[in-house]
C-alpha cells in the first residue's frame, strides 16, 4: 500500500514542463538544443509595471493583503472587464488568485462533486482534464479535428452534454492550436448552452489580447448576456503582460461561487502576492501599446513558422489566429523510419526522435488530446525559430 493519496493516481504531471525540463537537461550537457516547448513569452515585463513594483516594495506593500486580491486591483479588473469585454462586474464578484492556474483549480474545487462531468474541447490544454480529476469530477473529452482548424462545431458540444454535465471549458485562443472563435462560430456554441440551462461555461481568455490579422476577441458572455449567470471569466496577466513569473490570475462572474473560492484560497495558500499585485494593478490601468507592438512580433513570427512548416511534405499547419503556439498535424509522417532506425508509429515517438536526433524540443499532440500533432510555442526569436524549422524541415525529409 502507498503513503500517497489515491486521488494522486488519477493524474499525470504536466508534459509540458517534462518536455521543457528535459530539453534544458540536454543544453546543460552541451547539446545545442532549440526548446519550442515553453508556453510563455520572451519578451521583458514593461518597465512602468517594474516600476510599480518596486515602489510598492518601497511603500511597505509587502504584506498579508484580503485572501482574494486587494480592492485596487478588483477595481481594475472590474474596469477592464467593462472596457475590454462590455462586462459589468463589481468587487465582490472577483476573485484574485496566484496565477490563472490557480484560479481554474479553485473554481473546479469549488463547484465539482464526484461524478460531475466537465466537458473539454480538444486539443486542450493539458492542465485542465487534470485539475477535473484532483477535484473529484470527470473530464469528458470533445475532440475538434483539424478540418475545422481545431474549433468544436455546435454539434459536437451537444453531443458531449449530459444531465451529469456542470461545465463547459471554453478556451480562445487556445493553447496549444493558436484557434480562436469568431462571434458566429462562439454563438453557435453558446446557442446549444443555452438549450441546457445546467451547464455552465468556465471561460479562460489568457490569451485574449494575443490575436492578429483582423481577429476579433469575444468572450461567451458578451457574446450571449443571457448566460451571465452560469459564466466563469477566467483570464490573468501573464502572457499579455509578459508576467508569467509574477503569479496572478482572476475570475469573474456570480457572488456565491466567487465566495466559494475564496474559502478555499483562505485555507490554501492565501493572498496572492501583494508586490505582485500592485504591479498587475499597473499592467491593467497603465499603457497597453506595446500589446499591438508585441503582436506585431508574434504574427511576423507565426507566419515564418507556418510558411517553414508547411513546406514540409506529410505535415499540413493551419493558420491560427491567436496565441503563440501552433499545433500541425503529422499524418503523412506516421510509419517512417528515423535516420537512427526509429519508427514513428505516432506523434510521441516523433517529438522524442526529433529532440535526440535533430535537437529541437516540441510538445508531442497526444498530450493535449489530439494526435498526431505537435506544438510549436513560437514565443522566441526569429533567428532561432528559423534555425529550429530548417532542422524539422530536413529531420523530416531524411525519414524513409
Ligand atoms: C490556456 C491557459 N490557461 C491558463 C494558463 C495558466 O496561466 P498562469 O501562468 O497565469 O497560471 C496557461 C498557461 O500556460 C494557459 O496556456
Amino acid at each position: 500500500m502507498t503513503f500517497l493519496s489515491a486521488t494522486l493516481s488519477r493524474v499525470k504531471p504536466s508534459p509540458t514542463i517534462a518536455v521543457t525540463t528535459k530539453a534544458a537537461e540536454l543544453k546543460a550537457a552541451g547539446r545545442d538544443v532549440i526548446g519550442l516547448g515553453a508556453g510563455e513569452p520572451d519578451f521583458d515585463t514593461p518597465q512602468n509595471i517594474k516600476d510599480a513594483a518596486v515602489a510598492a516594495i518601497a511603500a511597505g506593500k509587502t504584506k498579508y493583503t484580503a485572501v482574494d486580491g486587494i480592492p485596487e486591483l478588483k477595481a481594475a479588473i472590474c474596469a477592464k472587464l467593462k472596457r475590454d469585454n462590455g462586462l459589468d462586474y463589481a468587487p465582490n464578484q472577483v476573485s484574485v488568485g496566484t496565477g490563472g492556474k490557480q484560479i481554474l483549480y479553485n473554481a473546479l474545487m469549488a463547484t465539482l462533486n464526484p461524478g460531475d462531468e466537465v466537458v473539454i474541447p480538444a486539443p486542450y490544454w493539458v492542465s485542465y482534464p487534470d485539475m477535473v480529476l484532483l477535484a473529484g469530477g470527470e473530464p469528458v473529452i470533445a475532440a475538434a479535428s483539424l478540418e475545422t482548424n481545431f474549433k468544436l462545431t455546435p454539434e459536437q458540444l451537444e453531443a458531449a452534454i449530459t444531465p451529469k454535465t456542470k461545465w463547459l471549458i471554453f478556451n480562445s485562443p487556445s493553447n496549444p492550436t493558436g484557434a480562436g472563435y469568431s462571434r458566429e462560430e462562439l454563438k453557435a456554441l453558446t446557442d446549444v448552452l443555452m438549450r441546457h440551462p445546467h451547464v455552465w461555461v468556465m471561460t479562460d481568455d489568457m490569451y485574449e489580447h494575443l490575436a492578429y490579422d483582423d481577429f476579433e476577441f469575444c468572450t461567451p458572455a458578451e457574446v450571449e448576456p443571457a448566460l451571465y449567470e452560469r459564466t466563469l471569466t477566467c483570464n490573468g496577466v501573464s502572457k499579455a503582460y509578459a508576467m508569467t513569473g509574477w503569479r496572478i490570475g482572476y475570475a469573474a462572474g456570480p457572488v456565491e461561487v466567487i465566495a466559494a473560492m475564496r474559502k478555499i484560497q483562505s485555507q490554501s495558500t492565501s493572498n496572492p502576492c501583494s508586490v505582485s499585485q500592485w504591479a498587475a494593478i499597473e499592467a491593467l490601468n497603465g499603457p497597453q501599446n506595446f500589446l499591438p507592438a508585441n503582436n506585431e512580433v508574434f504574427k511576423r513570427r507565426r507566419d515564418l513558422v507556418v510558411s517553414m512548416l508547411s513546406d514540409i511534405d506529410g505535415v499540413t499547419c493551419p493558420v491560427p489566429e491567436g496565441a503563440f503556439y501552433v499545433y500541425p498535424s503529422i499524418s503523412g509522417l506516421i510509419g517512417k523510419t528515423t535516420p537512427n532506425g526509429t519508427v514513428i508509429e505516432n506523434d510521441e515517438a516523433f517529438a522524442t526522435a526529433l529532440l535526440e536526433e535533430a535537437d529541437v524540443a516540441v510538445v508531442f499532440g497526444a498530450a493535449f488530446g489530439l494526435s498526431p500533432n505537435f506544438r510549436v510555442s513560437y514565443a522566441t526569436s526569429d533567428e532561432a525559430l528559423k534555425t529550429a524549422c530548417t532542422r524539422i524541415q530536413k529531420f523530416c525529409a531524411s525519414l524513409t
